[in-house]
Parts: C-alpha cells; sequence; structure tokens
C-alpha cells in the first residue's frame, strides 16, 4: 500500500515536471516567435534557427522568470532521466564540478565572510555541489562552506551562490540541503522569492545593491545623451511615444535636480536614408541603410552601421551617452548609473551568454582563446540599453560592425546567436576594445508582463505580447487572451487613441502603467486620431505635455 502511494506521488511529480518544462518550452516558443516577428525575418529557415537557438536558452529562461519555481533539486534529480528527451541542460560544466562533497578548504579562517542572508528566496545557478548529499544545520554554515570553497583550477567554476532549505516541514525532503552554486553575473539574475519560498540564499563576493539608488555622482558633469535608432512603419509611432515621454520625464529631472539633472540631450538616428515628416518634432540624424548588395539579408547589422556614421559627424555636449530603443518608455528620471568614468552600465539580457559551455568555442573565433574568467567577463548585454562614454563608444562601434559582419558570415555563429547576434558582437567588441566589463542592473528596464511590479525600473520595455483571461484576469502566455497588448498588432499603422485598461483583475502594475503611459501620449500628441488611421504624421507635437 505506501508502496503504492509513493508511486503514485512519484508519477504526479513527473507529470508537473513534464507539465513545466512543456509550459517554458511553449513559453518560450512564443518569445522566439514575437522577437521573430519584430525582426521582420522573412524566410522559414530564419524561423526554425531562432527556434532552434531558442531552445538552447530554455533552461536558462527560469533565472529570467521568478513565477516559475523550479529548484536545481527537482531539476537535477528529474533531469537525470529526461534530459536526453528534453535536451534541457543543467549538466554542471565540468566532471570535477559533480563531485559529492565540498572539497577541502585552503583558505585562511581570518578569509570567512559575514553572511547576508536573504530569507525566502531561490537562486537559480549552476550546481557546483548537491544539496542532497550536503546536508548542513544552518544557513551561516552553507554560506561559509560557500565563502570556503576552493575550485580545483582556475578554470573551473567557484562558489558565489548557495541556497539552503531550513523549514522542516515546507522543505520536505529537501529539508537541510545546502547547494552550492556558480553564476556567471550573479546580479544579473532575478532570485525567486516570496513568502512560499522556503529557501536561504545569498551570494558570495558580489555586491548586490540592486534596491540602493546609485548617488547622482558628478552631477550634470556626467549627463548623457539619449539615442534611439529607428527605421519603419513599425517604430515611427513607437518612436513618438518614446519621446514624449523623454521629454516629460526630463523636465520632472530638471524640477528635481536643477543642473544636477543627468539626462541630456536626444537623437533619433533614422537608417532609412530619408528624412521623414517627423524631422521637427523629434531630433533626428539621418544616416544610409547597410547597402545589401549580395541581398544576404543584412538586417540587424543595420544598427552597429547606423552608430558608425552617426558617429562620424554627431556634435553634442554630453561626454556620456544612453543607446535605447524606440519601444523603451521612460517611468522615472534615469541617473547615470556608471560606476566610474570608463565602465559601461548595461541591463543584462538573459539569452547573452558567451561564456556558456557552448558558446564559448564560438566567442573564442573572434576573441582568439580565453580562460573562463575572461569568457564571463563579457557581459550578458547588448546595446541597448547601456550607458557608455562618447569615448568607448567611438572606439566600439567600428568593431561591433566588424564583428557584427563576421559573425553573420560564420554559419555555426550565425545559426547560433540568430537575430541576436549584433548583440552578442557588441559585447564581444566591448571585451576586443579593452573596456571594463560593464555593471549589470536589472532595475534599468522593466519586461512586463515577465516583471511585475513598477518599482525599482527606469525603463519599460514592451517588446513582448500580453495576453490575458478578461473574466479572471489570469495571464496567458503563448495564448491569444481576450485582453490582450501586442506592439506587433500596430507594425502596419499606430494604434488607436483610449486603448482598453487591461481587466481589473490583472494585479500586473507594468500592464497597466503601459496602456496608461501610451493613451497619454497618443491623446497630448495632436490629430493623432488621423495618424492611427493613415500612419502619416501631419500635425507635429510642439513639445507641450499634460
Ligand atoms: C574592419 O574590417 C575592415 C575590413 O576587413 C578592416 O579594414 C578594418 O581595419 C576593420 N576595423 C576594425 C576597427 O576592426
Ligand atoms: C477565461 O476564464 C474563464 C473562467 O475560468 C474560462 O471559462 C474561459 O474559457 C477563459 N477564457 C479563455 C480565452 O481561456
Amino acid at each position: 500500500m505506501l508502496q503504492h502511494g509513493r508511486f503514485i506521488l512519484l508519477l504526479i511529480g513527473v507529470i508537473t515536471f513534464v507539465l513545466t518544462l512543456s509550459s517554458i518550452n511553449l513559453l518560450s516558443k512564443s518569445i522566439a516567435a514575437q522577437h521573430y516577428a519584430s525582426l521582420g525575418a522573412q524566410s522559414e529557415e530564419g524561423q526554425t534557427d531562432w527556434l532552434r537557438f531558442l531552445d538552447r536558452a530554455e533552461a536558462n529562461i527560469g533565472s529570467h522568470l521568478p513565477q516559475f519555481l523550479h529548484h536545481e533539486s527537482q531539476r537535477n534529480v528529474i533531469t537525470e532521466e529526461t534530459r536526453k528527451s528534453s535536451g534541457a541542460e543543467s549538466q554542471p560544466r565540468s566532471s570535477r564540478a559533480q563531485m559529492l562533497q565540498p572539497p577541502l578548504s585552503n583558505k585562511k579562517a581570518s578569509d570567512r565572510k559575514i553572511c547576508k542572508m536573504l530569507p525566502n528566496t531561490d537562486y537559480w545557478g549552476e550546481a557546483i555541489v548537491w544539496g542532497p548529499q550536503n546536508k548542513v544545520d544552518s544557513a551561516e554554515e552553507c554560506c561559509q562552506q560557500c565563502a570556503n570553497y576552493s575550485p580545483a583550477s582556475e578554470d573551473d567554476m567557484d562558489c558565489n551562490v548557495w541556497v539552503w532549505c531550513g523549514d522542516k516541514e515546507r522543505c520536505k525532503g529537501s529539508y537541510r540541503d545546502c547547494w552550492l552554486k556558480h553564476l556567471a553575473h550573479p546580479e544579473a539574475v532575478n532570485p525567486a522569492t516570496g513568502p512560499k519560498v522556503p529557501w536561504t540564499s545569498g551570494l558570495s563576493g558580489v555586491d548586490n545593491s540592486m534596491d540602493d539608488d546609485p548617488k547622482q555622482v558628478g552631477g550634470g558633469e556626467r549627463r548623457y545623451h539619449v539615442v534611439v535608432t529607428a527605421q519603419g512603419s513599425a517604430v515611427h509611432w513607437q518612436a513618438r511615444v518614446h519621446y514624449y515621454w523623454y521629454v516629460k520625464t526630463r523636465a520632472q529631472c530638471v524640477e528635481q535636480l536643477g543642473v544636477d539633472c543627468q539626462m541630456g540631450g536626444f537623437t533619433r538616428i533614422l537608417h532609412s536614408g530619408r528624412a521623414d515628416e517627423l524631422m521637427d518634432e523629434i531630433p533626428t540624424h539621418v544616416v544610409e541603410p547597410l547597402q545589401d548588395r549580395d541581398n544576404k539579408g543584412y538586417v540587424v547589422l543595420n544598427r552597429p552601421y547606423a552608430f558608425v556614421q552617426w558617429l562620424r559627424t554627431a556634435v553634442f555636449p554630453e561626454r556620456y551617452v544612453l543607446m535605447s530603443e524606440p519601444d523603451h518608455l521612460w517611468l522615472r528620471p534615469m541617473p547615470n548609473l556608471m560606476l566610474g568614468n570608463h565602465r559601461p552600465a548595461a541591463f543584462p539580457f538573459f539569452y547573452i551568454e558567451p561564456a556558456k559551455k557552448d558558446f564559448q568555442r564560438l566567442t573564442e573565433k573572434f576573441t582568439g582563446p580565453l580562460s573562463l574568467k575572461q569568457a564571463e567577463s563579457i557581459a550578458p548585454m547588448g546595446n541597448a540599453p547601456t550607458l557608455m562614454s562618447l569615448k568607448s563608444l567611438r572606439k566600439v562601434a567600428p568593431t561591433w560592425m566588424n564583428v557584427s559582419k563576421a559573425i553573420f558570415d560564420d554559419k555555426e555563429a550565425h545559426e547560433a546567436w540568430g537575430w541576436v547576434l549584433e548583440m552578442y558582437a557588441f559585447t564581444i567588441a566591448c571585451y576586443m576594445e579593452g573596456l571594463p566589463t560593464a555593471s549589470l542592473h536589472i532595475k534599468m528596464m522593466a519586461q512586463p508582463p515577465w516583471d511585475t511590479k513598477l518599482w525599482p525600473y527606469y525603463l519599460l520595455h514592451y517588446t513582448y505580447g500580453m495576453d490575458y483571461n478578461a473574466t479572471t484576469g489570469e495571464h496567458m502566455p503563448g495564448k491569444y487572451g481576450e485582453w490582450r497588448f501586442d506592439k506587433r498588432s500596430y507594425a502596419q499603422v499606430p494604434p488607436p487613441r483610449h486603448l482598453d485598461a487591461p481587466p481589473d483583475l490583472v494585479s500586473n502594475e507594468l500592464v497597466r502603467k503601459l496602456i496608461d503611459v501610451i493613451n497619454e501620449a497618443t491623446s497630448a500628441i495632436p490629430g493623432w486620431d488621423d495618424y492611427a488611421a493613415t500612419g502619416v504624421a501631419k500635425q507635429l507635437w510642439n513639445g507641450n505635455f499634460r
């Protein structure tokens, strides 16, 4: 009887796990389809490449999505069985990393660190020491194990994340499990948190000051110029809404801080080669699109090329630049987040992984051989949103262009990195030009519907579709919701004024805010009804906001 009960429990466990896997799968497919559509790819083949790429990113999606609770203990135990069929990648980097007991420390007792506990927090990470084989009595003990851990060699992973389960009732079989883990960029990961999470976590040797606002060091000396790149009807209206909120947010910033406000001037780089009707509304610099003589479909390479051209003649007073996109909206004034004057500050993208086991070899095609530390010093970022000095950008842009082309022309790297290859090219170019590794700031940008709270974000990126059940307010990822907002619905013509607010029961603050923000701009910009009908702006906004 008891045996029977266990078997059923196990069965339920396996079914739940498979369902979770398939919902992650579904989700990433939908993200994939959206990215794909947004980039305007034409060929079936391109789509397959992209889906394959996303399949590989799947195992990592969880690090960005706190709502999927999937502790390593579940993953590892079950994926042992299902790995082959699911292709999930949770295998530690080296076989040495699979050792069951922590190696004896050769660090001195004086190295003991003060442990900062994060209760009700579960960090993702690559397992170095597995919890079920490493039971300890307290979070402190687990933390010390992580601090004292010594990797076998320079090229093995060190412990910088630990998680411990101390709630006997809720941890069940995981009670007292102490996992030692490694993350290439712990500050770039949103851990699962909340009263339902029985785990306690901590970071070792990582300054996780995500919640503290950096001081506005340097005041107006560190003001940055905002640049967005744009071309085509899909981003025409986005640029207008973006610029409206930039002007309004900058006015708030100046009101609060006066000359110390660090938001500076604005440029839209229009890479269509032709002026459009918004030249007198948005400060704009026109550059040529890439001449695609061989018709190879260099779509994503237009962006680096646009920057290279703009930098040849650009003149503005700011010494720093924020690269942004038309579909980033301003939520509140952003200080120059750079630590020091040379180290870029960037939003981390979980799918940019130059140091990942399968990818490091590809990265090395462009950089030459890399140690693990070097590979991990290539930050998981793209060019936007990224803050850097104008001097650094001038240095990096031509290399960014070249590396983009080189990746594009390399069959293997192109296939692996697909439509985000120019993001890889940007971070690889920063490394090749010897820039300090960027500091990473999750709070730079919210990405609803996966992020849900307004605080502490500065920008809102509306790239993912948002689908909700109109009756229950339930989020329906990958399905067609009765209430939905997707920028792809407005790729040909702008959205109308007064978009419907999400159903009352939708608790996602960012989705609600997004609709408010778009509605305010479309009401304040004159002639929007005609603009929404024709896609042509006949009346321009005069810079007055509500
Ligand atoms: C970019 O590539 C071109 C052509 O191969 C080369 O002449 C140029 O020096 C390269 N520039 C940089 C900055 O790497
Ligand atoms: C929304 O939820 C209701 C109640 O659970 C359900 O009957 C309905 O089918 C759902 N709608 C969609 C589109 O899934």
